[in-house]
């Protein structure tokens, strides 16, 4: 299977917040951000791998900022790295300055997404090329994510968790 490069699977979805979308102090709700996430990210996977996906885990979300009311957002989406049948993709999240148009970092996510088959079962998927200093930032560190995901869904023992064990001697 030929490697593809991490840019291949940039997915950028931007859309404003209706007021169905915000709680009662009038923002953004956390779970539709989330859905917006997975989708984003979803596509990005499907870029990449070129099959069906689903998610796996949702490995880290941080909700830095409150979004309001009428805010453009923009989820961009990226594999930061594929292993054998699973992906990392991380997003940032931004909104956009009504006046001057500027975009700020607002959030940041990380999701884990399988390739499978008609039946449910995974597949593999290419290898990923990393070219940026970010890309191969974060290249660098998704396999301590994904052993420590793996050991809090209980489907890894910590002892056999090495580079996750490494960032903390
Ligand atoms: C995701 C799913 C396909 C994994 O199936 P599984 O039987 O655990 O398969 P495996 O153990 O072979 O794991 C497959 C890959 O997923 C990875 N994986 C499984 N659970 C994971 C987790 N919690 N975090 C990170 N990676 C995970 C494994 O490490 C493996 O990766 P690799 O092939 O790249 O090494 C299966 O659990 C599933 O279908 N879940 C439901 C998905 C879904 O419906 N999502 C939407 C929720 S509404």
């Amino acid at each position: 299977m030929q490697p593809k490069k991490a840019k291949e699977s940039l997915t950028i979805y931007t859309d404003m917040v209706l007021p169905s979308e915000t709680n009662p102090i009038g923002n953004m709700f956390g779970g539709e951000l989330l859905a917006r996430m997975d989708r984003a990210a979803s596509i990005a996977a499907r870029r990449h791998s070129r099959r069906i996906v689903v998610t796996a885990s949702v490995n880290h979300v941080a909700f830095n900022k409150m979004i309001p009311l009428g805010s453009v957002v923009t989820v961009e989406a990226k594999v930061s790295r594929a292993f054998k049948s699973s992906m990392e993709v991380y997003m940032d999240v931004f909104i956009e300055d009504r006046e001057s148009g500027e975009k700020s970092l607002s959030n940041e996510a990380i999701y884990t997404f399988v390739a499978v088959d008609e039946m449910g079962h995974p597949v593999r998927v290419p290898e990923l090329i990393p070219e940026t200093e970010l890309e191969k930032e974060r290249f660098a560190a998704a396999l301590r994510r994904k052993q420590l995901s793996l050991v809090l869904a209980g489907k890894m023992k910590p002892k056999d968790a090495i580079e996750l064990k490494s960032i903390f001697q």
